[in-house]
């Protein structure tokens, strides 16, 4: 797998030095609340596992999966939900994860539906990414671990055609794996 890569841009100890201080930031944030984790399924189970085992509170852990590449590395616009029924938010404050906020479209459809079938007392949004561009969805992170440009990276959980979501870091991929696929 490290051959198809072109560059590294996060490695392992980097990312979990920046999930300590994302962790340090929730737990202060959060003290004394009911939180409700909601993680964005499969790209968040690595970031998921990693921030929440540092955040020093109670709360519940809910997983949602939903698809909008549908292969590529482009966003087909629409997003899809694996479950007919989401997680029981009322009353709670939800923060939800996600590995990468790119067009916007996906965290912009989970905050709207939870807001339209139940009643959080708050929604937040936590990405591991950032990519910096126009979105195509008003929509912004109230916590992210770091900023990219607008290229396509995998790693510690993201996925190419469900591939390297295991590479312990984050990293760009070499121009001949897409070519060649
Ligand atoms: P959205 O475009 O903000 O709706 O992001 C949708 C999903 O696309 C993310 O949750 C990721 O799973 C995936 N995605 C977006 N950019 C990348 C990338 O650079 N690498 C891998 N997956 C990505
Ligand atoms: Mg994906």
């Amino acid at each position: 797998m490290d051959n198809d890569i072109e560059r590294t841009l996060f490695h392992e100890q980097t990312i979990l030095r920046r999930l300590d201080e994302l962790a340090a930031e929730i737990t202060a944030e959060y003290e004394g609340r009911d939180l409700t984790v909601i993680a964005v399924l499969n790209g968040s189970l690595f970031f998921m596992a990693d921030l929440l085992r540092r955040i020093q509170l109670p709360l519940s852990l809910d997983c949602l999966s939903v698809s909008s590449y549908h292969g590529g590395t482009e966003s087909s616009g629409t997003v899809t939900f694996d479950q007919t029924s989401l997680p029981d938010v009322n009353g709670r404050h939800v923060l939800i994860l996600d590995d990468i906020l790119d067009t916007g479209r996906t965290l912009h459809a989970i905050c709207r539906r939870l807001n339209a079938e139940g009643n959080p007392a708050s929604i937040r949004i936590c990405v591991l990414l950032k990519k910096n561009k126009v979105r195509d969805e008003e929509m912004e992170a109230d916590y992210s671990g770091f900023e990219i440009g607008d290229e396509f990276v995998v790693g510690y959980g993201l996925d190419y055609q469900e591939r390297y979501r295991n590479l312990p870091y984050i990293g760009v991929l070499k121009r001949e794996v897409f070519a060649n696929s």
